[in-house]
């Protein structure tokens, strides 16, 4: 009988006969993949996980603090935070072409993952430990189906596919959920003590915010768009709309002004988009009729407690011809 009880007693036992004595590093990156994969093995193997989670400064309001606070409690993991928002600002400074973000992103997110992996690794060496054998990766069967039998994908899951490390940072993989698929995932988080918050999380993108702003990215851009994309978020679970929407991405035009009155004085802001859309795998969309009441209540706080945006527009293009993010 399929219970997330049973799954959750299978999977802790084969991950305990996989990993014996061994040491665990695992990448935490807020999605409810790797955060399912981590608790899991917590629960298989306790302190001899050490969680890692890259605070690249691209993510939205409070996710960060969702990993770092709430996952830790629910879960006792281990957890090394490494703060690079600088690192990541500085070498996003004066980029706006949207691949050419994706591919510093990505490149500096290997990088420091490297660095904070050799740390762990160090560190237990240090302390005569057993090794730090094994990484732990999120990879569901879909993933393990779409790559012919191997792990991870190559693009869509770049982000969170740290199987380009260096030679002498050849882990083996633990993949404890390569059997399942994500509704399933998301039962065994539950079972797990996973905080809903993580368990529910809508699709979204490693690259984050950062390919969400176009036009450079720096830190004011995304403090405001991370204000529009909060009470987007507020608006549309109060509304109960959460499991009728797929995702949907508030995207800042920061590089585009237009002229508006608010308060009692001329404006010359920036506009934002609402990307509501409904999917089943995210390889077309349609975009969500989401209510004219929910639009109108999202478009007065955003303009209201936003001081930058005096424009709130909506995107009516379904995918394909669109894609779901605008870089
Ligand atoms: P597009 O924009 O291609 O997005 O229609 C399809 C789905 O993939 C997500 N997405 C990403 N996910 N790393 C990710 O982990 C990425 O680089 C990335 N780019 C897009 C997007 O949010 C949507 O769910």
């Amino acid at each position: 009988e399929w219970t997330a009880a049973n799954v959750v007693d299978d999977l802790v036992s084969a991950v305990r006969a996989q990993v014996g004595d061994a040491r665990v590093i695992c990448g935490l990156s807020g999605g409810v993949d790797s955060s399912v994969a981590a608790a899991l093995v917590q629960r298989a193997v306790g302190d001899q996980l050490t969680c890692v989670f890259v605070d690249h400064g691209l993510l939205r309001s409070n996710e960060a603090e969702q990993v770092e606070k709430d996952f830790v409690a629910a879960t006792g993991v281990d957890l090394v935070v490494v703060d690079a928002r600088e690192r990541f600002l500085t070498a996003l400074a004066g980029v706006s072409d949207p691949e050419e973000k994706r591919k510093i992103i990505g490149r500096e997110f290997i990088r420091v993952f490297e660095q904070a992996a050799r740390d762990v690794v160090g560190a237990h060496e240090g302390a005569g430990d057993h090794p730090v054998e094994f990484l732990v990766q999120g990879t569901l069967y879909p993933d393990v189906v779409e790559s012919g039998g191997g792990s991870g994908t190559a693009n869509i899951k770049s982000h969170h596919n740290v199987g380009g490390l260096p030679d002498d940072l050849r882990f083996k993989l633990v993949e404890p959920l390569r059997l399942l698929f994500k509704d399933e995932v998301r039962q065994v988080g539950l079972e797990l003590g996973v905080p809903e918050a993580i368990v529910w999380r809508q699709p979204f993108p490693g690259p984050g915010l950062g390919i969400r702003i176009v036009g450079e990215v720096t830190g004011e851009r995304l403090d405001v768009l991370r204000s529009a994309d909060a009470i987007a978020r507020e608006e549309l679970t109060a509304a109960g709309l959460d499991r009728d929407i797929w995702q949907c991405p508030v995207v800042l035009l920061a590089d585009i002004r237009s002229v508006g009155v608010q308060g009692d004085g001329r404006t010359y802001g920036h506009p934002v988009v609402l990307r509501p859309v409904s999917s089943e795998d995210a390889m077309t969309a349609d975009w969500t009729r989401v209510p004219y009441d929910v639009l109108a209540r999202i478009s007065t706080r955003i303009t209201n407690e936003v001081r930058e945006v005096n424009r709130v527009v909506l995107d009516v293009t379904s995918k394909p011809p669109g894609t779901i993010e605008w870089e």
